[in-house]
């Protein structure tokens, strides 16, 4: 056994009691109700961080919630990698549907149950116990820097500006995340693309009160049916988003580029019986792979309006509302589509009613190289410690802030994560498997060594 595995077999249970404390602080940035506790985990990453090692380890105010930095720079000579992820995490709600309380992390059948577990706070940690074990093995083979946000599942407004005003700390040659997942445990990827996105919330107004749905029933636009209307009206039969040049920059894949991604492992069946369909849903001409990361998409994330408390009420409510996300592809932008969405949502609303659209953050798609040295250093990594070289794939979640690095810093990112789409990050129940933690602390260190060894 080599000096990692020693080290890890010998520390396991103290990483796995350092990451409870860490998912047992409610981190909600969404929810101002969470504010202190926020800024608590902000605290205790910067803790971890001067016990595993690291120097200059600082709370960066923003105007939202810090950054917690911290860096070792052994030699100048040395590549320097930097290190993001996030400490913040999804609301818990459906609280009634968690088998156990989301911020009272427990393991079962080998996972660690927790908001958070996953996404990011387990993935996120993987590089701070990386850290500690190349710093006390002596191993630690290129300069590091962390930078750790509180406002990842909020958009990073506040990480943008932090990043824009901050590039000569932020200097870097490469920037390393765990934030995204891997086929199975017996089939690692590397992420090489990420959607980007467009979020935004509207507003139908029809009466100026809640009508007596008998009295005005029939007689005037009800907000709620013309909305359900408008949605359905943003998508064609063939599951196309109608929105006028929605499609006008989407990049069109090769036949070549296809077939390589339809050689990536996958089950229909597996996949419909984990989610208990019978049958699948999407846009004609593509595979459901394709569908979830190089097409875009459109769904309501939320809808509300009218009655729906207990029993009946005969209502014909004055408003209605919906939440819509549209995930993007590389080279549609998420200004210019948050625009097309607007003009067009204002075109198809009946003159009966007013409409208001808000946008919410955005963020742009990002295709990373998957021919580059730090590439290759993960391939490595990965290739040493799961037996297997990984494959890459393209992700349909985002990470807004990848597009950023590369517009503002020019670095390109690796997205090695270690998460399973089965781990049901933003749902109840999310969880982490030990065997994915552990494994993400053992492949770090060998990426450092092999993006070392290559970079010379
Ligand atoms: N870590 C996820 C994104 C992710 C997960 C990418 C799995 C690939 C695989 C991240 O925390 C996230 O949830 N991002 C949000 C975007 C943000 C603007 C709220 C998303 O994708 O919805
Ligand atoms: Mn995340
Ligand atoms: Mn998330």
């Amino acid at each position: 056994m080599n000096s990692t595995n020693t080290y890890i077999e010998k520390n396991k249970e103290r990483f796995i009691n350092e990451l409870f404390e860490l998912l047992r602080i409610p981190s909600v940035s969404a929810d101002p109700k969470y504010k202190n506790d926020v800024i608590k985990t902000a605290d205790a990453v910067k803790e971890k961080l001067i016990a595993a090692g690291a120097d200059k380890v600082e709370i960066c105010p923003t105007a939202g919630y810090p950054i917690v930095y911290g860096e070792k720079i052994i030699d100048a000579k040395l590549p320097t990698v930097l290190v993001y992820g996030h400490y913040d995490v999804q609301p818990a709600d459906p609280l009634e549907l968690w088998h156990s309380g989301p911020f009272e992390p427990i393991i079962k059948d080998g996972n660690i149950y927790a908001r958070g577990a996953c996404d990011d706070k387990g993935q996120m940690f993987m590089h701070v116990k990386a850290f500690e074990l190349m710093m006390k093995t002596n191993s630690l083979p290129c300069n590091i820097k962390f930078m750790i946000e509180g406002e990842e599942e909020v958009g990073s407004d506040n990480l943008g500006t932090f990043v824009k005003q901050n590039k000569e700390k932020l200097k870097a040659d490469i920037i390393l995340i765990s934030d995204t997942g891997i086929i199975a445990n017996d089939i690692p990827s590397i992420t090489v693309g990420l959607r980007g996105l467009s979020y935004l919330e509207v507003e139908v107004t029809g009466p100026n009160r809640d009508l007596h749905s008998g009295l005005y029933g029939g007689a005037v636009a009800n907000p709620i049916n013309i909305l359900c209307k408008m949605i359905a009206q943003m998508k064609d039969d063939k599951e196309h988003i109608t929105i006028p040049g929605f499609y006008d920059d989407v990049e069109i894949l090769s036949a070549e580029e296809r077939a390589e991604m339809a050689k990536a492992p996958f089950k229909l069946d597996e996949y419909k019986k984990a989610l208990d369909l019978s049958d699948i849903h999407g846009e004609e001409g593509f595979s459901t792979n394709e569908r979830n990361s190089i097409r875009p998409t459109l769904d309501v994330n939320g809808i509300w309006g009218g009655y729906t408390g207990e029993g009946a009420k005969t209502v014909i409510a004055s408003k209605a509302f919906a939440k819509i996300s549209m995930r993007l592809v590389p080279h549609q932008n998420s200004d210019k589509i948050t625009e097309l969405f607007k003009k067009y949502f204002e075109s198809i609303a009946p003159k009966s009613v007013k409409v208001k659209v808000t946008p919410h953050h955005g963020g742009e798609p990002v295709v990373t190289p998957s021919d580059s040295v730090a590439y290759k250093a993960a391939s490595m990594a990965m290739e040493t410690t799961f037996g297997k070289k990984p494959i890459p794939v393209r992700s349909g979640g985002s990470i807004p802030i990848v597009a950023m690095f590369k517009s503002e810093l020019g670095l390109d990112s690796v997205l090695m994560g270690f998460g399973l789409d089965s781990d049901a990050i933003h749902s109840p129940n999310e969880h982490y498997g030990v065997f994915n933690y552990l494994k993400g602390i053992e492949t770090i260190p060998y990426f450092y060594k092999y993006y070392a060894e290559l970079s010379i």
